[in-house]
């Protein structure tokens, strides 16, 4: 049995395949409406979300499955103070897979070492969100035709940034890629992903304060919001949440083909004249990850469609 912690448990090839897989559901959808018949996903959601959770529930569905599961911690019974390892014990009884967003580092590890379905990390804390990444690979990869080769600038919040985190660990494995960190010196990426991470592995980066001056080289760009519910104080936040605005007057610094990427949710980070601009791919990325999800959920569960 298989669960998804990190974006590294899946190695270059299996990610090959279950972006193949996802493209083959975006192109026919109606051969794959009954691959999970009867089988059930719980949904484990400790900590707010709207795509994560929702495109989870919708890849099961339109896989002829069936969805359980709560949304937050309070209507749980961690509320009475029961631990992740005896809800998932009780939860494998439930159902064949479940996705778990816990705001504590290592939770849904924690689960899976106790649990006898799979287990997917859908985001724990600061530290990892490996469906997202497997979007964004889905969505670099089918738009711009190729994973590697390209600069990608990273910008926001890249200290509490989860999403961050996961996407540089999947995309250092690929050719010829540049990173260009842009965040406040606050919000710099944190000491092990440069270290272990980008300088382990001699991957060329650069980390600048300036989006304005970072845009005319970048293939791609992924702008994050500030994480709000990680900061220690109020004041903090509110100094830094609005130190980048991606507006249509900025983005004529770009080049005509520059990708915008953003997890979301979207809070002032990117203005909304910018959706109509070609370039702005987040809600098609959107979509991409309910495909990405179908293909995980059936790779987990070992469900062939021929
Ligand atoms: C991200 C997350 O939860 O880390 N959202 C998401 O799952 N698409 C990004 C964020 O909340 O900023």
């Amino acid at each position: 049995m298989r669960h998804l912690m990190s974006p590294l448990d899946f190695s270059v090839e299996e990610l090959d395949k279950l972006l193949n897989l996802a493209n083959d559901i975006e192109a026919n959808p109606k051969k794959y409406a009954h691959a999970c018949d009867g089988k059930k996903i719980a949904t484990l959601f400790y900590e707010p979300s709207t795509r994560t959770r929702l495109s989870f529930e919708a890849a099961m569905l339109n896989l002829g499955g069936s969805v359980l599961g709560f949304s937050s911690a309070d209507s749980s019974s961690a509320a009475k103070g029961e631990s992740v390892s005896d809800t998932i014990r009780v939860i494998s009884c439930y159902a064949d897979i479940c996705a778990m967003r816990h705001p504590k580092e290592g939770a849904p590890l924690v689960a899976s070492m106790k649990s006898s379905i799979p287990v997917i990390n859908a985001g724990d804390g600061g530290h990892q969100h490996p469906t997202q990444t497997l979007t964004d690979l889905l969505t670099i990869r089918s738009l711009k035709g190729r994973l590697g080769n390209f600069t990608i600038g990273l910008c926001g919040d890249l200290k509490f940034g989860r999403t961050v985190h996961s996407l540089i660990q999947a995309l250092i494995r690929y050719p010829n890629i540049k990173f260009v960190l842009i965040s406040p010196e606050e919000l710099r990426i944190p000491d092990n992903i440069r270290e272990d991470v980008l300088r382990k592995n001699n991957q060329e980066f650069v980390e600048v304060a300036s989006l304005e001056d970072a845009l005319p080289e970048l293939d791609l760009l992924y702008m994050t919001r500030v994480q709000k519910e990680r900061f220690f104080n109020e004041e903090d936040y509110v100094r830094m949440k609005d130190f980048y605005i991606l507006d249509s007057e900025k983005l004529k610094l770009a080049k005509p083909d520059m990708m915008i990427l953003h997890p979301l949710p979207r809070v002032n980070e990117i203005s909304v004249e910018v959706d109509e601009d070609p370039r702005a791919a987040y809600f098609r990325q959107a979509q991409y990850g309910v495909y990405v999800r179908m293909a995980l959920i059936l790779t987990l569960l070992e469900v062939e469609v021929c």
